[in-house]
């Protein structure tokens, strides 16, 4: 079958839930949400089965996105699933094997200019892959943390960490969507806005976060109609536009171009 937000070929519907929450720290450490705080649990979490099935079922990338500077475990057309029987994937679909165009502009834009999250702390939502976590960490951000309700989308994460020898960040699990949130500098969403119900629990979140902190929310996002129609929309400021790499673009139903919005409640 095919994705409804691009046009990658997805196998994955047989969906083993894996329902826990967790977070882990780059050592592979179990690190649970309690509150606000993390409590670690000793021991490594990607165990070498869950590795290895991730190594052999992805490839490494660091072509045809915005951020060639970043080495990513991607599903491309040279794996297995990219054509297999959907029912044969054991997990959920894998939204973090893909670097949607939302992800990549917002990574590009860390990446060019550090200053925006140097030293300060910064909370990626959705984070898939976990690139702009990634690059966060690359620009000197002084903490990050990466969150996706996918508990597979945090092993794959650790493994991309590992690929680009990047400091250790915590990555989180738990839906933290309405949940009172620490004093973070910096939300950043890339490609968050697909979902009409998704984006309706964001804006208000978003909005308490920034009237509440002081919180500064970055968007990247490629022009979905989901996004353009929100009334989110109205409060967005336009930092900067990137022209999509040909790969994307055609993975993407044809979007030529990815856009960091500034929201401004
Ligand atoms: C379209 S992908 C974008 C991934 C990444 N930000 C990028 O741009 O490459 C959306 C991601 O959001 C995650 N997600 C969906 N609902 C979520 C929620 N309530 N909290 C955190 N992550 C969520 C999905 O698991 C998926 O990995």
């Amino acid at each position: 079958m095919w994705c409804n937000l691009c046009s990658v070929r997805v196998c994955f519907l047989r969906a083993t839930e894996v329902n826990k929450s967790f977070a882990m720290d780059f050592s592979g450490a179990m690190v649970w949400p309690i509150g606000c705080c993390y409590h670690r649990t000793p021991g490594s979490f990607l165990d070498p089965e869950m590795r290895a099935f991730l190594e052999e079922n992805t490839e490494v990338s660091s072509s045809g996105h915005l951020t060639p500077e970043i080495r990513l475990r991607l599903l491309t057309p040279r794996c297995r699933f990219w054509q297999e029987r959907a029912d044969l994937w054991p997990y959920g679909d894998p939204f973090w094997a893909i670097y949607w165009p939302g992800g990549q502009a917002l990574s590009r834009y860390i990446l060019d200019n550090p200053d925006a999250v140097r030293t300060g702390s910064v909370l990626d939502l959705g984070s898939g892959c976990g690139a702009t976590a990634i690059a966060a960490v690359m620009s000197g951000a002084s903490q990050v943390l990466a969150n996706d309700i996918d508990p597979i989308a945090g092993m794959a994460m650790v493994l991309n960490c590992e690929l680009n020898n990047v400091k250790p960040f915590p990555i989180l699990t738990k839906n933290i969507i309405d949940t009172e949130l620490d004093n973070w500098d910096l939300i950043v969403l890339g490609d968050m806005f697909y979902d009409e119900q998704l984006a309706n629990s964001l804006h208000p979140w978003l909005r308490k976060c920034s009237r509440t902190h002081g919180t500064k929310v970055l968007i990247g996002d490629p022009g979905r109609p989901q996004f353009l129609g929100h009334r989110i929309h109205g409060k967005l400021h336009k930092v900067v536009e990137y022209s999509l790499p040909e790969s994307t673009r055609q993975e993407n139903n044809g979007l030529t171009s990815s856009i960091v919005w500034s929201y401004q409640p």
